[in-house]
């Protein structure tokens, strides 16, 4: 077999087998909620939309209802991979804090910081990177997407290094379960041969890291409302705090096509079926009943049901998002009292890879 096939396959197995863990996972938190750590974290670049409600959001609050301790990083020393750091970055935060507050996400039980704010977190990286060589680095597909989606004609040394920054994200806090996309797993896969190897090379007796686990969402991939990967920057999501005007806007404005009945066929009919997807999502129904239903009243039909499903969704969210908004205070109360908690996580792990380390003085 050639190399290419083996490394395809190799690919196959580990997906198959990182979502037969991901499904375990499912068991234990049931079983042991206490025995997990979630790291989970977002890139403060825009506001959070329904791609996010829907693949992420609800199951934070899922799993932070069921008990299981989490930690969720606004991720903002990584905005500077691709771009400058904005003189918005503190406001971008609050809404983003607003977005995870008003969503459900409960700072009395799960902890909401600023990773900038966290020193420690960089100085993780020093040793982190002892243990990668440039050329696994190198080959990570995700770094390699990230830099074509980046528009840079190279990579900063930043975005070349980003699965060891992340790794330092997930492992300051001992992190084991980190809910991703696809798309992520070879970022993961980087955290965890860094916590095996620094356990090999400073702690062969007790593993001092976890290595942590996928958890991959089974929330069926949204597409924006025209028809393209759904992005902060492409104008094409619905913002969970969008007023009721602008998703209506958005949804008017939405790509169809030609034919006249609705239904729901994601091969052949992506963006219609993508419109029928987001407001089945919305009513908590099946995709082929609501296409069935609408049938021959056509897109207009389409769009004004998507529009009221939407609105009627994500009215008490936004609700308390707005009075959230107003109280900037508040928020950032919030983001400074979760930072405080990581910190001291953050020095007692630091203080511990420095003994593992020898650098004791
Ligand atoms: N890479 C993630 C993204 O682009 C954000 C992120 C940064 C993250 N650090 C993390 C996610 C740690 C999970 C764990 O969306």
């Amino acid at each position: 077999m050639s190399k290419i096939a083996l490394e395809a396959r190799e690919g196959e197995a580990s997906l198959a087998d990182a979502r037969a863990r991901s499904a375990r996972l499912e068991v234990g938190f049931r079983h042991d909620p206490r025995g997990y750590r979630v790291l989970t974290g977002d890139r403060p670049t825009g506001p959070l939309h329904l791609g996010h409600y829907f693949g992420t959001l609800l199951n934070r609050v899922r799993l932070q209802n069921l008990g299981v301790e989490t930690l969720v990083l606004v991720a903002d020393y990584q905005t500077i991979i691709d771009r400058d750091s904005p003189s918005s970055l503190p406001r971008d935060v609050e809404e983003l804090v607003a977005d995870y507050l008003a969503v459900g996400i409960d700072p009395g039980r799960t902890t909401i910081f600023a990773q900038s704010q966290v020193p420690e977190i960089g100085h993780l990286m020093v040793p982190f990177l002892s243990l990668v060589s440039v050329p696994e680095l190198a080959r990570n597909p995700t770094v390699k997407e990230e830099r074509a989606a980046s528009g840079l004609p190279v990579a900063s040394g930043l975005l070349f290094t980003y699965p060891v920054h992340q790794a330092a994200d997930i492992l300051f806090c001992h992190g084991n379960v980190v809910p991703v996309g696809e798309d992520q797993l070879p970022h993961l896969e980087i955290t965890r041969v860094i916590a095996r190897r620094f356990n090999q090379r400073y702690s062969p007796h007790e593993p001092f890291f976890p290595e942590p686990e996928a958890l991959l969402s089974d929330a069926p991939r949204l597409l924006g409302t025209d028809g393209q990967k759904m992005s902060k920057s492409r104008n094409n999501a619905i913002a969970i705090g969008a007023t009721e005007d602008q998703t209506a806007r958005l949804i008017r404005a939405a790509k169809t096509d030609s034919g006249r009945h609705i239904t729901y066929d994601p091969i052949g009919r992506p963006e219609v079926s993508n419109l029928v997807l987001l407001a089945a999502l919305c009513l908590g129904r099946e995709p082929r009943d609501v296409a069935e239903e609408i049938g021959g009243g056509g897109a207009a039909t389409l769009k004004r049901v998507l529009t009221e499903a939407v609105n009627e969704r994500l009215r008490p969210v936004r609700r308390l998002r707005s009075t959230l908004i107003q109280d900037r205070a508040g928020l950032h109360e919030v983001l400074m009292a979760g930072t405080e908690t990581a910190k001291a996580t953050a020095a007692e792990t630091l203080k511990n890879v420095r003994r593992l380390m020898h650098t004791v003085y």
